[in-house]
């Protein structure tokens, strides 16, 4: 009798676990679609490419509670946050070079008086999230604090202990031992907490991250820095677009966070970045300084319909699909049968550029309504086998096409 009535309390119990994950939206992803997540990441998070801020692109290592406070009160002010940039994300130099007599990571007494926690439960209570930065080595990159390799389950649980949301996990001083070494033992770490933790991968690229991220991170670099030039980012972007097959919902490929806003390019330059970062469904982390923020930029990263596209829940990036001396043709699929389709011009004069129906994936006979995601307008006329516009040097447009019967 008793050796019956164990399995089934046991059914029971899984029954009501499983009804209970259906209830929080996310079984089904991970049973079907991604079923090897299970064993190492399975923290439900990323169905969506992540949003929100980073300290380092405007900042590097010159951050303190205030900055951080002051960013979360900017984000919630500007009505970014209502738009989705809900990660507020602190990267290296909040810790002490030392840890305490215990072994934990400690707050940078001069910049940090308040601790973490503090900074946590102020921005949880704005609605927002809380990420920290670490390091798969033995001290992180602006060599001034502590890294996790070999004290990764100890500090997964520090930043649990304090509320963290999203852990930026770096590369440096790692002693040459194999990132997928490294990566997975944090990855367990963080599991083990049972706090779900948005990990993030910043392995820059070097070992090809992309084909074995989906089990340890819910992004992963693609590529090294980018910095605030039209060359550099336009590299970067490239790099990034070979990868395109393996983003997917749950894991992401990033090509490091945004520059827009931070000066080094112009208006237009800084719109191909955000159009190009959003049909790549890469994190949407703005790197400029939220509290100074100005009316371009954020009309820039608070285009909502082309924040959309970004957020789309089918979750396929976008790929270079033709290529003419300095003019490209990029798409990708939407969700209710739609395509992307962004136009960009990375020449020195204005020229036409002609989107095919065989190259962006539609079939050639389809009539489509054709809107134009940085103007904001329907096309009147509703082209059948391409579409052709005007783009000026460095810059793009953006097209969201449906299909019409
Ligand atoms: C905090 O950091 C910001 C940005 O670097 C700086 O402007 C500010 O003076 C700092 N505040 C304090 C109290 O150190
Ligand atoms: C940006 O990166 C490019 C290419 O790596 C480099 O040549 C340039 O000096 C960098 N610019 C800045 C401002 O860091
Ligand atoms: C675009 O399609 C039209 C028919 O809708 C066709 O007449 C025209 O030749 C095509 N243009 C290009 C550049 O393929």
């Amino acid at each position: 009798m008793a050796g019956s009535t164990i399995p089934t309390v046991k059914l029971m119990m899984m029954m009501m676990l499983m009804i209970m994950a259906a209830a929080a939206g996310d079984v089904r992803v991970y049973r079907k679609d991604l079923p090897e997540r299970r064993n190492l990441l399975a923290n439900g998070l990323a169905h969506t490419p992540p949003m929100g801020w980073n300290s380092w692109n405007h900042f590097s290592c010159n951050i303190n509670e205030t900055v951080i406070r002051e960013t979360a009160d900017a984000l919630v002010s500007t009505g970014l946050a209502k738009l989705g940039y809900k990660y507020v994300n602190i990267d290296d130099c909040w810790a002490e070079k030392t840890r305490d007599q215990q072994g934990n990571l400690v707050a940078r007494k001069s910049t940090f008086p308040s601790g973490i926690k503090a900074l946590a439960d102020y921005v949880h209570n704005k609605g927002l999230k809380l990420g920290i930065y670490g390091d798969s080595g033995t001290m992180t990159c602006s060599m001034t604090m502590p890294g996790s390799l070999g004290h990764e389950e100890q500090d997964a649980q520090t930043f649990a202990s304090w509320g963290i949301d999203y852990l930026k996990y770096d590369n440096c001083n790692n002693e040459g031992i194999k990132p997928t070494i490294r990566y997975p033992i944090m990855t367990r770490a963080l599991m083990k907490t049972g706090r779900p933790i948005f990990l993030s991968l910043c392995e820059w690229g070097d070992m090809h991250p992309a084909l074995w991220g989906s089990k340890v991170g819910n992004s992963w670099r693609t590529t090294g820095n980018i910095n605030d030039t039209w060359d550099r980012m336009m590299y970067i972007a490239d790099m990034n677009e070979y990868y395109a097959d393996y983003a997917r919902p749950g894991g992401w490929n990033d090509p490091d966070m945004l520059e827009v806003g931070n000066g080094g390019m112009t208006k237009d330059e800084y719109i191909v970045h955000f159009s190009i970062w959003a049909i790549s469904k890469a994190p949407l982390l703005i790197g400029c300084d939220v509290k100074t923020i100005t009316k371009e930029t954020l009309g820039i990263l608070g285009n909502k319909e082309v924040i959309a596209v970004n957020q789309d829940r089918l979750g396929v990036q976008a790929k270079k699909v033709r290529t003419e001396d300095d003019l490209e043709v990029w798409a990708g699929p939407l969700s209710k049968y739609r395509v992307v389709v962004l136009l960009v011009n990375r020449g020195l004069a204005s020229a036409r550029i002609t989107a095919h129906w065989d190259d962006i994936g539609l079939p050639p006979n389809t009539a489509v309504v054709t809107r134009d995601l940085w103007l904001h307008i329907k096309w009147r006329q509703r082209p059948t086998g391409n579409m052709t516009a005007m783009v000026a040097s460095h810059s793009c447009k953006m097209f969201v096409l449906k299909p019409v019967s």
